[in-house]
């Protein structure tokens, strides 16, 4: 089924690091990379990959023609990406020896995509598309309103967790994917399981995946609980994990498949997204992953 992704597109200026700059210290970098990124754009990047039907909606200054370009280039629909001013969105991203990283995000344009295009884009929805939205654009709330009240399936990844979001209609939402941090400020709890089932009672018709990083997902649906691991990988740069993790499981899901492989799959492609630098650069094709050259 197609997905129309309500996303950000960013530029990534990624500084590889020793260890993460702490509060009050200078650090040198040991080097810099500009990338495509913006967990909108890679999550479309991963979707592309894994086999699915996209259209981006965004909004990018001139400066992110080639990110625009690069979305065509996956063969993601890209007619309702809108263009101004405002300089496109970009991420000041810290990555360490260990790949770990921390991530600053400065808006820009993706702030301001116009309530014309969202309204656009959403009455020209099919009942039977998906909606898939995260939290670094301006579109959220409007489409959750709009779409909601639609019917069509919303899947939120409500990254970066803000506590307006509790504010949103969460209960048309057909699918959450969350890292534990995120599962904290929605559900109050602090355990993963704890999460799982808080968040399973409040929104009884939603599915709920939690993702652990290295120690896998979790998954609930009504009584349903799955447990599937990580894949082991040595880890160069996480950056872009999550965004391939949501769109593989969410190619997957959308297309019919049941939660347990579908999990699996996007733990696999999670995995393989950790042992390259970059974000989107990082997202495996899905003939990488079945011929097992991972
Ligand atoms: O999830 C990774 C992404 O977060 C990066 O590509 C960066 O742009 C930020 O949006």
């Amino acid at each position: 089924m197609p997905i129309v992704n309500f996303g950000s597109i960013n530029l990534d200026f990624v500084y590889r690091v020793e260890r993460l700059v702490r509060p009050g210290e200078t650090v040198q970098a040991m080097g810099q990379e500009l990338f495509s990124g913006g967990k909108g754009f890679n999550q479309s990047v991963a979707l592309a990959r894994a086999g699915a039907s996209v259209r981006h909606v965004g909004r990018v200054g001139e400066d992110g023609r080639w990110l625009v370009d690069a979305l065509e280039a996956e063969g993601i629909q890209t007619d309702a990406v809108e263009y101004g001013n405002t300089p496109t969105g970009h991420a000041i991203i810290q990555v360490d020896s260990q790949g770990e990283n921390n991530i600053l995000v400065y808006g820009g344009a993706n702030l301001e995509i116009t309530t014309s295009a969202i309204e656009q884009a959403c009455a020209a929805l099919e009942n039977s598309d998906w909606v898939l939205l995260q939290n670094e654009t301006n579109a959220t709330a409007q489409v959750m309103r709009i779409v909601g009240e639609r019917g069509n399936p919303i899947v939120l990844n409500p990254s970066p967790m803000e506590a307006s979001l509790l504010d949103l209609p969460l209960a048309s939402v057909h699918t959450f994917i969350i890292n534990r941090s995120e599962g904290e400020a929605l559900s109050g709890e602090r355990e993963p399981k704890r999460i799982l089932d808080r968040l399973a009672q409040r929104y009884p018709r939603a599915s709920i995946v939690l993702t652990l990083g290295d120690r896998g997902a979790l998954f609930a649906r009504e009584n349903l609980r799955l447990e599937v691991p990580a894949e082991r990988a040595d880890a160069v740069d996480t950056t872009g994990a999550g965004d391939t993790f949501a769109g593989y499981f969410l190619a997957e899901i959308s297309a019919g498949s049941e939660p347990l492989p579908a999990l699996q799959l996007a733990c696999r492609a999670a995995a393989h997204c950790v042992t390259q630098p970059g974000a989107s650069p990082s997202i495996p094709h899905r003939a990488q992953l079945d011929s097992g050259h991972a």
